[in-house]
């Protein structure tokens, strides 16, 4: 098989979505997503998204199909999330896999959605080069990972001990009364504010006794920080200063994962970083390792915003380099695992 053709799945959140790869071009890439149906509750509704998963998979996987010229007889291997996410979210787009790869009788492949963050920037940027270190940044996760080979092997150098960086973006846009995502309103004020407005401390900057390297993230005491600072200006009647308090907390954010990253690289000789998940589409922490990228020597990939948040074509571009890698399809029975690590 010279250059696979994958249709990719991905169901882990509140995005249904199914695209197709081939080698490493991208043929077609479909998103459906619930998110408007969770803003008035102000996360995702795990019951919600599992419904609308239902709803729109078959849609989903037409229309990837249909904008790629194919049919299912087509791909030469499905892949599918299967992990980490919300358990019943998972079970929609696994069982739907599962079912058209029987049915079309094609090998399948359950991924990790958080590996598929990384597999994604080949179609934007190519192979990895050896020693790339990839900074995965959304709602569930923050990692620092060192990729030796995707399709095989991949270390944790550091993760968060508590919150995503995404999460605690969405926990403060809440009491400042945004809708959820609130993430990217945040971004939106910041960009009106002063970052040294107000002193939030940074994440957890020495790394947790116990643990040998300072790679760790901890955001919820920067949340905590912050959330103390408006009740106290609120119980002083004072308004809150929303553009400078957006600012701060995303200097804080971004400085220290743009720090920790920078220093994995240097400690791995990693002259590439590649960055993703939704988080990266902050325009602050993108700002912050392209000017320490350019300060230390390392070429900062970060992919399109279209491929940072949940899609299909992470996965399927994932396929294919396990396809291309010659590793073994997955069991027909294979589980999900909503804490993959
Ligand atoms: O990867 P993703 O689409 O879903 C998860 O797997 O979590 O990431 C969604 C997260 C949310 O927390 C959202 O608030 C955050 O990414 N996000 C942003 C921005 N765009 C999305 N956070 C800050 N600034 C943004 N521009
Ligand atoms: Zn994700």
């Amino acid at each position: 098989m010279n250059q696979p053709t994958i249709l990719g799945i991905e169901s882990t959140c509140d995005e249904t979505a199914a695209a197709i790869v081939q080698g490493n071009t991208l043929l077609s890439n479909v998103v459906s997503s619930s998110m408007n149906e969770h803003a008035r509750y102000g996360g995702v509704i795990p019951e919600i998204a599992s419904r609308a998963h239902a709803e729109a998979f078959v849609p989903c996987v037409q229309q990837a199909l249909a904008d790629a010229g194919l049919e299912l007889s087509d791909v030469d291997a499905i892949a599918v999330s299967a992990g980490p996410g919300l358990a019943g979210c998972l079970a929609v787009g696994v069982s739907g896999a599962k079912a058209l790869a029987w049915a079309a009788h094609k090998p399948i492949y359950g991924i990790n959605h958080v590996i598929g963050h990384i597999a994604v920037t080949q179609l934007q940027f190519g192979a990895f080069p050896p020693d790339t270190l990839a900074l995965i940044v959304s709602g569930g996760h923050t990692s620092l990972l060192h990729v030796e080979d995707v399709a095989r092997h991949i270390d944790v150098v550091g993760t968060t001990l508590d919150d995503a960086a995404g999460e605690c973006f969405d926990k403060v846009a809440r009491l400042l009364g945004f809708p959820y995502p609130g993430g990217p309103h945040i971004d939106r004020h910041a960009q009106q504010g002063n970052p040294h407005a107000i002193r939030v401390p940074q994440g957890l900057t020495q790394g947790k006794a116990g643990r040998e390297h300072p790679y760790d993230f901890s955001f919820s005491g920067v949340k905590t920080a912050v959330a103390r600072w408006i009740e106290e200006q609120q119980a002083e009647g004072r308004a809150i200063p929303v553009d400078d308090v957006c600012a701060s907390l995303a200097d804080s954010v971004a400085s220290v994962l743009a720090r920790k990253a920078m220093h994995g690289c240097e400690q791995y000789g990693s002259k590439t970083l590649i960055v993703g998940g939704g988080f990266s589409a902050n325009s602050q922490l993108r700002a912050k390792l392209l000017e320490e990228g350019e300060r230390c020597g390392v070429e900062v990939r970060i992919p399109q915003i279209k491929l940072c948040t949940d899609n299909g074509a992470m996965v399927a571009m994932l396929g294919v380099n396990l396809v291309e890698a010659g590793v073994k399809p997955s069991d027909p029975d294979f589980p999900i695992d909503s804490a993959m690590p």
